[in-house]
């Protein structure tokens, strides 16, 4: 029998895990990155956490057949190199071929969500359907696009950056970490939402989230909103409205069968799903919308590593 390990790497930890061919995952283990050792120690990081979570478990490193990594930023799949990844400050580093001559077996990587778009077409929400598109809202936006079973790449391996669509009118745009104005990930991830409920209680807004003591998290915005409390269902609405109309403009050119929405925020549950849904309702013309569903992910935290250990089958 044949195991595949999927490296899920994150600023401050690197989750790996064991999966066999049907993408079960069948062991995990998760130490420090150590990022502020640099791009060495981290990449040595890799090496020994894949080592030690064979070593530990009844395989054999001979039925290793392969590592697969997923990263959040800017990947050049077809060549196997890190072009930018902020959180772990890398920039054009050649991760496939430093993990290749560490482990000496095969090594895919990809962007974070793609990788959990895979293992959630895989083995998660998506099991069983061709056409996908995944997104995760956590820190940033991440979207996958599954087509066929696979990831769809693009021209330069960057395809599916759902994050980056600009939807924000300019009028109320804001600059967004990739430089550009408008995009999703300033209004529908953890962060435009913590920031949007910030700006509430600077201005003065009436609202129960001037009363959150430390720092205001998504969570305590969203459960304010469930609350009753109109400012913070005002921000929730918002991000969920934009991101509603990057699904209407994603299903104008796929026309996906599914929508899975996965990563913190999405874990708002009803509050986010149903406005999406109808915002989606309302700006995607009837044809397209058919059948179409917008669903929570499956997978959680495992999806990254799930899908990981899936490229090396399935890409
Ligand atoms: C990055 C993506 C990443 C996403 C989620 C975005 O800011 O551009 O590459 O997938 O955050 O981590
Ligand atoms: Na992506
Ligand atoms: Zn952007």
């Amino acid at each position: 029998e044949s195991i595949y390990v999927g490296v899920d790497l994150g600023g401050t930890t690197i989750k790996v895990g064991i999966c066999n061919e049907k993408g079960q995952l069948l062991e995990k283990y998760e130490g420090a990155t150590e990022v502020e050792k640099g791009v060495d120690t981290v990449i040595a990081n890799i090496e020994k956490y894949v080592r030690h979570i064979v070593e530990q478990s009844s395989y054999s490193w001979d039925q290793l057949a392969g590592v697969g990594a997923g990263l959040a930023g800017f990947t050049n799949v077809k060549e196997g190199i890190i072009i930018l990844a902020p959180n772990i400050g890398f920039r054009n580093v050649p991760m496939r071929a430093l993990l290749e001559e560490r482990l000496g077996k095969p090594v895919k990587i990809d962007n974070d969500a793609n990788v959990a778009a895979l293992g959630e077409a895989w083995s998660g929400a998506g099991k069983g359907i061709d056409n996908c598109v995944c997104y995760t809202l956590g820190t940033g936006v991440g979207g996958g696009i599954i087509i066929n079973g696979k990831i769809y790449q693009g021209f330069s391996g960057m395809a599916g950056e759902l994050g980056h669509i600009s939807v924000v009118p300019d009028l109320e745009a804001i600059q967004c970490g990739c430089g550009k104005m408008g995009c999703l990930e300033t209004v529908s991830s953890a962060t435009g939402i913590i920031r949007m409920a910030n700006d509430a209680v600077e201005r003065g807004d009436r609202t129960s989230l001037a009363l959150v003591e430390g720092k205001i998290m998504a969570k305590d915005v969203f459960d304010a909103a469930k609350s009753g409390d109109e400012v913070a269902l005002r921000i929730v609405n918002r991000a969920s409205y934009y991101l509603g109309k990057s699904m209407a403009a994603v299903a104008a050119v796929l026309n996906p069968e599914r929508f899975i929405v996965g990563g913190g925020v999405s874990k708002a549950g009803d509050i986010l799903f149903e406005e999406v849904r109808q915002v989606f309702a309302k700006l995607t013309p009837e044809p397209l919308q058919a059948g179409v569903q917008i669903i929570p992910a499956e997978l959680g935290n495992d999806a990254g590593i799930v899908g990981a250990a899936g490229l090396l089958l399935r890409s």
